[in-house]
């Protein structure tokens, strides 16, 4: 305790002394450090430092434990609170601060990376990737960027991308060996698509404007399809139904193909001259711009085609702002699967879940890969692997994640004002969801009482009904 309040109270000497003294002549420095640590090498430290060019001294072992209240007793797992000072792996007792320097604003996103709850145990493999950290492909007339297998190998059954589209600009005709849903984060747009018998479809899609809900689409795989903004522009969020999307042999465009084709073929079975295809695009846009803006919002059926074999049997687009919310003590839900309200989604189940502030999504569980995207807000989840070992993720807007097959898992809101929005997708013709509390209170008392030791005026409390989301 004496040492600390005289190291303390050197501090400032130190920073001033930092400031002006060269970093490897700084003998208190060097004290300093052999003081937290007799094992570590000070001026080996300090001249990889300067050789990485970093000039600012971080005395954080000292700064931030006088600082810190990161977990107040008891410690329960609760998430560590660095009350404004830079995050360090330490939790009570436990771990010890950093001595180089850490890359502040990922461990500032990621509390329960850096000082993970005691609840923790085992090794659980990564299960969240942002779409900030994903590659980003600028085009003209837009971008894309992708969660695909290599980024987030967990995930082998969804990969996800997220598409921008200027005003009128095009993602260009195009099919897929698999599904294709999407939700539409932005702006406005049209689709066209047209199915295995001739069949053809056309529609609008609407982001979430004048805070309603926002539309879903879904091409079953094979199904050729256009995708254009309207002039708001469009932003969407897509996913497939394979981890590994960008494997050959997965997204084929159009144009890729005529330019990969003999030409004369190609005349012949268009009946045409080849002289017609002379200015076709040599390698494929993946996105464009218009030459003409398409009619307004609305005004889809002004280009629709007639068609002699009519109209697609399902519609391609959902409109989850027509669709009734199912109310939760702790918020609400919205499930979209080909069973119940949306039938062409045959292998894309989905639910658009708002959790209000301080709330929670029920623990539970699934019988298919959960693959999460956060629409807003801040959330805590902890996957549970089975066998003693579970890992908890932080995750906010533009993150996704995947909770494997039966993993146990909830999903809390940590802001106390702002809500949590997240979508649960599965590669699945249903959602279906287990609930830890439903089953408890289902199950013979006796048989709880024993496990748990609770008593059975507690398990009288538990909800027989699903609640989806707790308050
Ligand atoms: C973190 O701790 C500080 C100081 O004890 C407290 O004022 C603040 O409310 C805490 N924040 C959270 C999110 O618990
Ligand atoms: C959104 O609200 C504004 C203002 O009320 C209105 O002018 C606009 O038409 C609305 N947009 C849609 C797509 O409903
Ligand atoms: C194809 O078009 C070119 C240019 O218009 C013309 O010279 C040629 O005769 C045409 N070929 C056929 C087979 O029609
Ligand atoms: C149940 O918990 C109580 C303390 O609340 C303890 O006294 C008792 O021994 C426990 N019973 C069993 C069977 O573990």
């Amino acid at each position: 305790m004496a040492r600390i309040s005289v190291l303390t109270a050197l501090l400032p000497i130190l920073y001033a002394l930092l400031s002006t003294a060269s970093p490897l002549a700084d003998e208190e420095v060097e004290q300093f450090m052999r003081r937290q640590d007799p094992a570590i090498k000070p001026l080996l430290h300090l001249a990889r430092r300067d050789a990485a060019g970093i000039k600012t001294r971080h005395l954080r072992p000292i700064v931030n434990n006088a600082k810190r209240d990161s977990i107040t007793p008891p410690d329960v797992g609760q998430i560590a609170n660095f009350t404004g000072s830079e995050p360090e792996p330490v939790r009570g007792a436990d771990g010890a601060p950093f001595l180089s320097p850490s890359n502040t604003g990922i461990d500032d996103e990621n509390p329960d990376n850096i000082a993970p709850p005691t609840t923790d145990a085992g090794v659980v493999p990564n299960l969240k990737w942002s779409m900030a950290s994903s590659h980003t492909r600028l085009l003209k007339g837009g971008w894309v960027r992708e969660t695909v297998i290599t980024d987030l190998p967990t995930s082998k059954d969804v990969a996800g991308a997220e598409i921008r589209l200027a005003p009128n600009a095009y993602r260009e005709l195009h099919w897929h060996r698999v599904a294709e849903w999407g939700y539409i984060l932005g702006g406005t747009g049209r689709i066209s698509a047209v199915d295995s018998t001739g069949k053809s479809y056309i529609s609008d899609i609407k982001g979430p404007i004048n805070g309603s809900d926002p539309d879903i689409y879904y091409f079953p795989p094979g199904v050729p399809h256009s995708i254009q903004a309207l002039d708001s522009g469009l932003e969407f969020l897509l996913i497939f139904t394979d981890g590994n999307f960008d494997a050959l042999g997965t997204t084929f465009m159009l144009s890729d193909w005529l330019a990969h084709t003999p030409l004369d073929i190609v005349a012949q079975n268009f009946g045409v001259n080849t002289s017609v295809f002379n200015n076709i695009p040599k390698t494929d846009p993946y996105i464009l711009d218009s030459t003409v803006p398409p009619p307004q919002l609305g005004e889809a059926s002004q280009q629709a085609i007639p068609d002699p074999q009519g109209e697609v049997p399902n519609p391609y687009v959902f409109h989850i702002s027509q669709q009734e919310k199912i109310i939760a003590p702790g918020g609400w839900a919205k499930i979209q699967d080909s069973v119940t309200n949306f039938p062409v989604s045959t292998m894309l189940a989905s639910a658009l879940v708002y959790v209000e502030p301080n709330a929670m999504r029920e623990l539970h569980w699934h019988i298919a890969d959960e693959w999460l995207y956060i629409v807003s807000g801040k959330g805590r989840a902890t996957a549970f692997a089975g066998s003693a070992t579970s890992r908890t993720f932080d995750f906010e807007a533009g993150d996704t994640g995947v909770f494997p097959v039966s993993y146990g898992h909830y999903i809390k809101n940590l802001s106390p004002t702002e809500p949590l929005i997240f979508l649960e997708l599965f590669k699945a013709p249903q959602f279906v969801d287990f609930s830890a509390t439903q089953w408890l209170a289902l199950t013979p008392r006796q048989v709880v009482i024993d496990l748990l030791n609770i008593s059975s005026e507690v398990i009288d409390t538990f909800a027989k009904t699903k609640q989806i989301i707790v308050s």
